[in-house]
């Protein structure tokens, strides 16, 4: 099999200077909500690939497949994927990977997703699954932004509190400026001083939870440590539990 299939670019939308999605055109590749593929872009003159790992943001039923990106200064592909217009070629992995899969997530009465900067994407897709909704009575999304006006999809995410009334929470910390409507600060020590559950008003437990993480891995990390304290670890095949994460580097 080849490494990477073409795909052509149907569009790409620009959130803000630095927060896009790039809609890609391209043969079937087989997913689970919360997967990710690899884009490419080729490098050089002799027709190498220079790939990274992005998420799914569309169901796997929906077309175009769907990629929320952030462009890294610096970065050696993300600022490349900025300049793609709609027709241009843009390679992808004919398979996906990942984890942070509902497959691999117990049954529980809740779900946690909790999502710093572009890790909101698998969350997106997972949500339009109808397994989150007959699995778990109450689903919370967590989104962290450092400003508000990187508050992407917020048509799906209110279709979704349409859709799921009663049944779907969403909290927001927006924490490089003050906006009403939204926590400050960051997602683990919310956890920690119990203003996350108070503001999602559900309870966050080992008995009534599961919890998905996704994005910086600092905020992984002190998230995990953070949940700890309530008496939930990572969730193994061989040693249940209650937390599966996804690091972005
Ligand atoms: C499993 C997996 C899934 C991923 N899915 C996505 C996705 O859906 N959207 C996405 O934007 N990125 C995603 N990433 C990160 C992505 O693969 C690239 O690393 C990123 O687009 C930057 O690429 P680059 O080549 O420009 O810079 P890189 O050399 O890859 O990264 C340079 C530095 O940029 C920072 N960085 C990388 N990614 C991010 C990010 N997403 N947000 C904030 N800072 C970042 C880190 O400090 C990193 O060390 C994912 C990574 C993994 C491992
Ligand atoms: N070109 C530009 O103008 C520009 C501007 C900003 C960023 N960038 C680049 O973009 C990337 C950052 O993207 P991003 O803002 O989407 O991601 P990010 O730095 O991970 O920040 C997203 C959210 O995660 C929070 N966070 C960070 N570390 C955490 C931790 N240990 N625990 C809990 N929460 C934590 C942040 O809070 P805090 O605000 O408290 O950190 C913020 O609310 C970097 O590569 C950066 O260099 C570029």
């Amino acid at each position: 099999m080849e490494k990477f299939i073409q795909g052509k670019v149907v569009a790409q939308r620009r959130w803000t200077a630095r927060l896009l999605s790039l809609q890609v055109d391209a043969g079937p590749i087989g997913f689970e909500p919360g997967q990710f593929t690899k884009l490419a872009l080729p490098e050089g003159d002799e027709g190498r690939m220079f790939a990274r790992a992005y998420s799914f943001v569309n169901a796997p039923e929906e077309r175009p497949y769907e990629f929320y990106y952030v462009i890294v200064p610096e970065g050696p592909l993300s600022g490349r994927l900025a300049r793609l217009e709609a027709g241009d070629a843009v390679w992808l992995s004919p398979g996906a990977a990942g984890f942070l899969v509902l497959s691999e997530v117990p049954d529980a009465d809740n779900l946690w997703l909790l999502a710093t900067g572009t890790g909101i994407a698998p969350f997106l897709s997972i949500l339009k699954s109808e397994t989150a909704w007959r699995r778990y009575q109450r689903i919370v999304l967590v989104e962290a932004v450092r400003h508000a006006d990187e508050l992407a999809y917020r048509d799906q995410v209110e279709r979704l509190k349409r859709e799921h009334a009663g049944r779907f929470e969403t909290v927001v910390f927006v924490s490089r400026e003050s906006v009403s409507g939204t926590l400050a600060g960051r997602i683990p020590q919310a956890i920690l001083d119990g203003r996350l559950e108070a503001a999602a008003g559900v309870e966050l437990s080992a008995a009534a939870s599961q919890v998905m993480i996704c994005g910086n891995p600092d905020m992984v990390r002190d998230s995990v440590q953070a949940l700890g304290e309530r008496g939930m670890k990572k969730h193994r095949r061989r040693r249940p539990g209650q937390i599966t994460v996804e690091n972005y580097w």
